[in-house]
């Protein structure tokens, strides 16, 4: 029978030391620079679009086909300025947004001129 041999109970300091000061700041170094922008602020509305502008474009784009002379195409006359302003929100969908008239841009319309109406219609359409 052999002697058991004497058992070692070595205690092993197991504390292993979990130091959570060795963990990587989280700070944020890169922070990246937002000046307060103010994001209220409106779309630049532009100058006061003046109606005169408004009638040379209708002249030059529209009065082709919306004239009782020879014919107003679709029932609709430029002649008068209180034609056009009567038309501003048709002329708004039409031209600004839909952007099919004049039909296939026959008379060339700029998009530039595009904006100019709709612009004088945001700003009231007045006839100023
Ligand atoms: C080549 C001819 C032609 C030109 C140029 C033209 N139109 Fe027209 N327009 C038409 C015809 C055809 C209609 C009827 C059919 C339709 O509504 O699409 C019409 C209809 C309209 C209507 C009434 C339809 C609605 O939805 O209320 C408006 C408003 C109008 N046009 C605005 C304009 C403006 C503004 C211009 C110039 C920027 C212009 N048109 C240039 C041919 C033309």
């Amino acid at each position: 029978m052999n002697k058991t041999a004497a058992s070692l109970f070595v205690i092993a300091l197991a504390l292993t030391a979990c130091n959570p000061a060795a963990l990587p700041a989280t700070s944020n170094p890169g922070n990246p620079a937002t000046p307060a922008q103010p994001s209220s602020e409106p779309a630049d509305p532009g100058l006061k679009v003046a109606f005169a502008d408004v009638e040379g474009i209708v002249q030059q784009r529209c009065i082709s086909c919306h004239s009782a002379n020879p014919f107003p195409q679709g029932g609709i006359s430029f002649d008068n300025p209180a034609d056009i302003q009567a038309r501003a929100s048709r002329i708004r969908l039409r031209v600004v947004q839909q952007r099919n008239m004049p039909p296939g841009n026959s008379t060339g319309m700029t998009d530039a001129e595009r904006e100019l109406l709709g612009r004088w219609i945001e700003q009231g359409a007045s006839r100023d």
